[in-house]
């Protein structure tokens, strides 16, 4: 029974990235024996120009049946002037919504030999592990209703939804609650209650699930706003974040540059657990298709490398290789090899493929 996955390299610098994840997963299976079978889809603006749609059906039903996707990044300039439903976000946004992946996991570690990197200062960042839960599949995300109306008198009105049902807030609190408890057994919850009845709603319905079911965590409250604050005035206060949708977005970029750069941070998107206990999934790095240094060799490939080692421990239980991925890019971070984005004085600038060269040679010798 093979571990199946699809591999959606997307736009921009996307298969670049995920070029540097196959040669991973092959190592996988040449190295440690494993039977990972690798598919390839199209998404975003490469899916646009083959087939006229973000996403198409073949490859949405692709997606629902393999182990886990891993996702590169979609958009750029070439797409930005169409609408909505038709621009690269939407194929990505349609995998969350059809694959029912509410719950948006976001580490933010800082290396300790990235600790220079981050635009704070080092003892803010330094030993940072945090992670931000970010509400997937509803918000004003999908919210409706929605559009921009023509108001007949020269003026036109843009219109989102933010909407949150009890249920959507739950399934991602438990999701919080559960991690919370498997790391330093604190939740701090994120919303605008202070302005927003959905707001209002989620902070009552995590409130009422605490004392339900998770009283021993400990759990916190914070504003979106004072939230973004505190996450660079003392983000070593937190442990795990939950937060909307919306929210989530925005803290989870501020989160990526505490520890030096956007190119450093993975996630993981999960379904619900289904009855054989698997939960659909897909890995994407948090950051985008930069489409200023597509095709250079130039990205950091790190974070899809990282959002692969998610995938080996949240979909596939193999928590060992997991580590050795980890370890392996700790350990290539340690004597100075660095793209671009993360580059400092006195180091060896390297380009993408370099990169993963080195990470590759670093897992054989862990693992020899
Ligand atoms: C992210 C991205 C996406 C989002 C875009 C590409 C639709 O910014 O995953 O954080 O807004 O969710
Ligand atoms: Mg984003």
């Amino acid at each position: 029974m093979a571990r199946s996955l699809l591999l959606l390299p997307g736009d921009g610098i996307g298969p670049e990235v995920m070029r540097q994840v196959r040669r991973t997963i092959d190592w996988y299976n040449r190295r440690r024996g494993l039977d990972f079978g690798v598919e390839e889809g199209l998404v975003g603006g490469a899916s646009i120009d083959a087939h006229g749609a973000p996403l198409t059906d073949a490859t949405m039903d692709k997606a629902l049946k393999v182990d886990a996707v891993l996702l590169a990044a979609v958009g750029g300039p070439k797409w930005e002037g169409l609408t909505f439903e038709k621009r690269p976000e939407a194929g990505l946004l349609r995998l969350r919504k059809e694959m029912d992946l509410f719950a948006n996991l976001r580490p933010a570690v800082v290396f300790d030999a990235l600790v220079d990197a981050s635009t704070l200062k080092p003892e803010i960042v330094r030993g940072l592990d945090l992670m931000i839960v970010r509400e997937l599949t509803g918000g004003v995300y999908f919210g409706e209703p929605r559009g921009i109306e023509d108001l007949g008198n020269g003026e036109r009105r843009g219109i989102n939804t933010q909407v949150y049902t009890t249920s959507e807030i739950k399934r991602v609190a438990r999701v919080a609650f559960e991690l919370a408890r498997k790391r330093g057994n604190k939740l701090c919850s994120s919303e605008k209650s202070n302005v927003m009845e959905s707001g209002l709603l989620w902070r009552q319905e995590v409130i009422a699930l605490h004392k339900a079911d998770y009283a021993d965590v400990e759990l916190s409250h914070m504003l979106a706003d004072a939230c973004a604050m505190q996450l660079v005035r003392n983000p070593k206060q937190f442990d795990v974040i939950v937060t909307d949708n919306l929210f989530g977005d925005i803290l989870s970029d501020e989160a990526a540059m505490l520890t030096g750069s956007i190119g450093m941070l993975p996630s993981a998107s999960l379904g619900a657990a289904g009855a054989d206990g698997k939960r659909k999934a897909l890995y994407e790095p948090v950051h985008g298709s930069a489409p200023d240094i597509a095709g250079r060799d130039a990205a950091n490939p790190i974070a899809m490398l990282l959002s692969f080692a998610m995938a080996l421990r949240w979909s596939f239980d193999l928590e060992d290789e997991a580590v050795l991925l980890e370890t392996a890019v700790q350990n290539v971070l340690k004597t100075g090899m660095r793209t671009a984005d993360i580059m400092q004085p006195g180091m060896a600038k390297c380009s993408t493929s370099v990169m993963a060269d080195t990470i590759l040679r670093e897992m054989d010798k862990l693992s020899s």
